[in-house]
């Protein structure tokens, strides 16, 4: 009895052990299964949208340009697009915006039925000046590249306006087989993070405007790339701004690296593509940057708002007249071209207020001006 007692209860122990590895090999196997499943559909549905996307790399048919709105809530200039789109033939442009998750665009939140509709179903919370900015960009980009016909994107604030015309803007971005992307060598800030070595190495790293505006081609490097985002989502971060009452803490915060993603983003990774003799290295959009500060306060340069006053005919044709760039961090002098022929360097201008926006359509910079029309827009 007492031999058998050991015996009973090695099978015992023998038996459940068995049980247990073949139960725990079915759990794995069913897990590896279902992993394996939605990978495969993960796969496949990334294969799905770039088959889908690749149509339109040989689209036949009237090009569109996508207008990309990167909002913060509302488009405060709405009625000055309603009317630039309104002399646009509806077959030549497409219109995407990124603004708070939840807020649609209807007859309650704007003056121009072409924003109907328009916002992004899966639009994120952003941080401006943080990862989540540039995260809100790559959707816009993804969303436009879903209609074939979208040739060209263009990235603009809800500040912006555009200079002239729906077809002079047309026929200048469509004539040009780049993109058009502010870029420099940033040589006397220190953006960038040694920690992003080996994957961005130093002399990839760029500098420019965040807006900008592609090929479809360049937007599809940006919705594909995962590699560069994520780097730049771990180490390049936004320092915050001093606050009094974090007192001590504000040393240790001001120590951090301070990094804006959306100044650099695009522009590294193009470079890192190699495609950037695929680009006219300057913007399209103009700012206007207030430079009579201190010296001690230039890092935080800031653009200076146009106003009803600042926004007359004089001032804009000052814009309008500019013919190249120089960036002084590469002694480069950028001739503006439109293709292979020079032209007036800018189509947008930001930041624009309310005001000064009805100034531009009051002066009919974006089409003739009909002021019966505007007073059905309950200005
Ligand atoms: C657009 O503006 C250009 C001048 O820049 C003018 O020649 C053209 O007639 C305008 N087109 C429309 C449709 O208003
Ligand atoms: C619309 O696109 C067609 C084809 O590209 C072009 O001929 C036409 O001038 C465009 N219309 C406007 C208003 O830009
Ligand atoms: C841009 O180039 C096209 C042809 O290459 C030309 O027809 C158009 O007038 C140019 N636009 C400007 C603003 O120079
Ligand atoms: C750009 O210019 C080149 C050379 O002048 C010309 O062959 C080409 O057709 C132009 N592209 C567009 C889109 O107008
Ligand atoms: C430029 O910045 C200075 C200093 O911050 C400020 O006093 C001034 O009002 C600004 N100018 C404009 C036109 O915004």
């Amino acid at each position: 009895m007492a031999k058998k007692r050991p015996s009973l209860s090695v099978r015992h122990v023998f038996w459940f052990g068995s049980k247990l590895v073949i139960f725990a090999s079915t759990v794995i196997c069913v897990f590896a299964l279902l992993k394996f499943l939605s990978q495969s559909k993960l796969q496949s549905s990334i294969a799905l949208s770039r088959r889908s996307r690749s149509l339109g790399d040989h689209f036949q048919g009237p090009p569109k340009i996508a207008f990309l709105f990167l909002a913060r809530r509302n488009l405060p200039l709405d009625f000055l697009w309603g009317s630039f789109f309104q002399n646009a033939d509806v077959a030549n442009f497409s219109i995407y915006v990124h603004s708070e998750p939840g807020l649609v665009f209807d007859r309650s939140t704007t003056r121009s039925a072409f924003f109907y509709g328009r916002q992004l179903r899966k639009s994120i919370q952003v941080a401006w000046g943080e990862s989540s900015m540039i995260a809100a960009e790559r959707l816009l980009f993804e969303a436009a590249l879903e209609d074939p016909a979208n040739q060209r994107f263009v990235l603009l604030s809800e500040s912006c306006v555009p200079l002239y015309n729906f077809s002079h803007i047309y026929n200048y971005v469509m004539s040009s087989p780049r993109s058009f992307v502010d870029s420099f060598l940033d040589v006397k800030e220190d953006r960038y993070n040694s920690k992003m070595s080996p994957i961005i190495p130093k002399e990839k790293w760029r500098k420019g405007s965040q807006w900008i505006t592609l090929v479809r081609r360049h937007a599809e490097v940006v919705v594909d790339d995962e590699l560069i985002f994520s780097v730049f989502k771990r180490f390049c971060k936004r320092r915050p701004p001093v606050e009094d009452s974090k007192g001590k803490q504000n040393l240790k915060l001001q120590k951090q690296h301070n990094c804006i993603p959306d100044e650099h983003y695009v522009q590294t990774l193009l470079a890192m593509s190699d495609l950037e003799d695929e680009l006219e290295r300057r913007a399209l959009t103009y700012t206007l940057w207030n430079k009579s500060m201190t010296k001690m306060e230039r890092k935080g340069w800031h653009p200076i708002t146009f106003s009803y006053a600042n926004a007359g005919p004089p001032q804009i044709k000052k814009i309008k007249d500019i013919n190249h760039v120089y960036y002084e961090t590469e002694y480069r002098t950028e001739w503006c071209r439109n293709n292979s022929t020079f032209a007036p360097c800018f189509l947008f201008a930001r930041k624009f207020s309310r005001g000064a926006a009805m100034r531009l359509l009051s002066e009919g910079v974006v089409g003739p001006f009909d002021a019966a029309a505007l007073l059905n827009t309950h200005l």
